[in-house]
């Protein structure tokens, strides 16, 4: 009764000029493992869930590239949206599918684009919340320890009295300001969301009814047509009439049934060119170097990444991202790595 539904829908838009609308991040070898960062999770969530219960979610624009790079994954396991709606819809959406090819689905949903150290750790954090999740009518999350207020994440306040695996959540905040993150991490009982979430189908189902009204009713109003020849139409007429919500504030930061694993592997959300420097192989000046040879003299702390190892010959600069691709270069302070979504809608206006 295992199933997962993979995220493969969002952009990645602070990895450009890597990370494109046309080819995102999550089809990229990142890492430079060999694997592109959706192969790694699918390996991993095969390691628990029956392959052809692995569900991926995607714009129907990155149909080809799914199957080019998951090569065994059949049609029905490719669930695909017309228009950008964030996950809660999504999620609704492949619910239901699944809900109506097993009612007693207990599934996990997770990012594509994650970097998890410890697999072991990881399958057997899910595998515990799987096993809760049968019998009890909970919305679990994986919970990380937070080394600073990053105001990108969620977080999560479980309740300190509890001395189990399993805790209970006393509040969700997705995205918190500054302030109140530092707050929340000056507390101590606060984790992050590691944005993988795990349930049974009729647990989330009933979250959506409740907490999502309207939402529900759009999607639930094409039951009869999923899974069979009259879905795509359907779908086509419909998805786009969806909010455009995450799941965090659609159902996590609303739902009372809210629990939290703290999670015993290392984890990374490869938000960021900082956030993959962080994971990558340095030279003996802390530069990562990524498909480049690198002559790097008096310069620290950068990550460079170039195509088909083309030399790249850098002085006197540190803590920048250097990035090469076939018609862009990027040279760009790492510390200011969050901006680089708005450079690229500034660059898109003016070429
Ligand atoms: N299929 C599909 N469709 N996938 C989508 C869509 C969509 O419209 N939008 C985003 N995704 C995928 C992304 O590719 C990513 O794998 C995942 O859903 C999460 O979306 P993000 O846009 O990366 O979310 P976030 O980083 O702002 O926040 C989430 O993740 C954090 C941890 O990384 C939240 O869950 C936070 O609470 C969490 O801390
Ligand atoms: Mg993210």
């Amino acid at each position: 009764n295992y199933y997962a539904i993979l995220m493969a829908g969002g952009v990645g838009s602070r990895f450009w000029p890597v990370s494109t609308q046309e080819f995102p991040k999550q089809f990229h070898d990142m890492l430079g493992t060999g694997d592109t960062l959706i192969q790694k999770t699918f390996n991993r969530l095969a390691n628990l869930i029956p392959e052809e219960n692995i569900f991926i979610l995607t714009n129907e624009r990155y149909n080809d590239l799914v199957l080019e790079q998951l090569p065994n994954v059949t049609k029905r396991q490719v669930v695909l949206e017309p228009a950008m709606r964030n996950t809660a819809p999504c999620i609704l959406y492949a619910s239901l599918k699944i809900k109506k090819e097993n009612e007693d689905a207990v599934m996990i949903v997770a990012p594509s684009d994650h970097w998890i150290e410890d697999e072991q750790s990881f399958s057997n954090n899910v595998q515990t919340a799987f096993e809760y999740c049968e019998s009890n009518d909970a919305l679990m999350t994986l919970g990380i320890t937070p080394t600073f207020p990053n105001t990108g994440y969620g977080y999560i306040e479980y309740d300190k009295s509890s001395t189990k695996e399993i805790k209970p959540v006393n509040q969700f905040r997705e995205k918190p300001d500054y302030e109140t993150a530092k707050s929340f991490i000056d507390q101590g009982n606060f984790l992050w969301n590691a944005g993988i979430f795990m349930w049974c189908v009729k647990s989330v189902i009933s979250a959506f009814k409740s907490n999502q009204p309207e939402l529900f009713e759009l999607f639930e109003s094409g039951y009869s047509a999923y899974n069979t020849e009259f879905e795509d139409d359907f779908i086509r007429d419909n998805y786009a009439k969806a909010e455009n919500i995450s799941v965090d504030y659609a159902l996590m930061e609303k739902s009372d049934n809210v629990f939290v694993i703290p999670a015993t592997f290392d984890w990374n959300d490869l938000g960021t060119w900082g956030s993959l420097y962080d994971k990558l192989p340095k030279d003996g000046h802390n530069n990562a170097i990524l498909n480049a040879k690198s002559l790097a003299e008096n310069a620290e702390g950068n990550i460079i990444r170039a195509n088909k190892g083309k030399l790249v010959v850098i002085d006197g600069l540190n803590d920048y991202i250097i990035v090469d691709k076939d018609d862009t270069l990027l040279i760009y302070p790492k510390g200011k790595e969050q901006n680089i979504k708005q450079v690229l809608q500034r660059v898109k206006k003016k070429f």
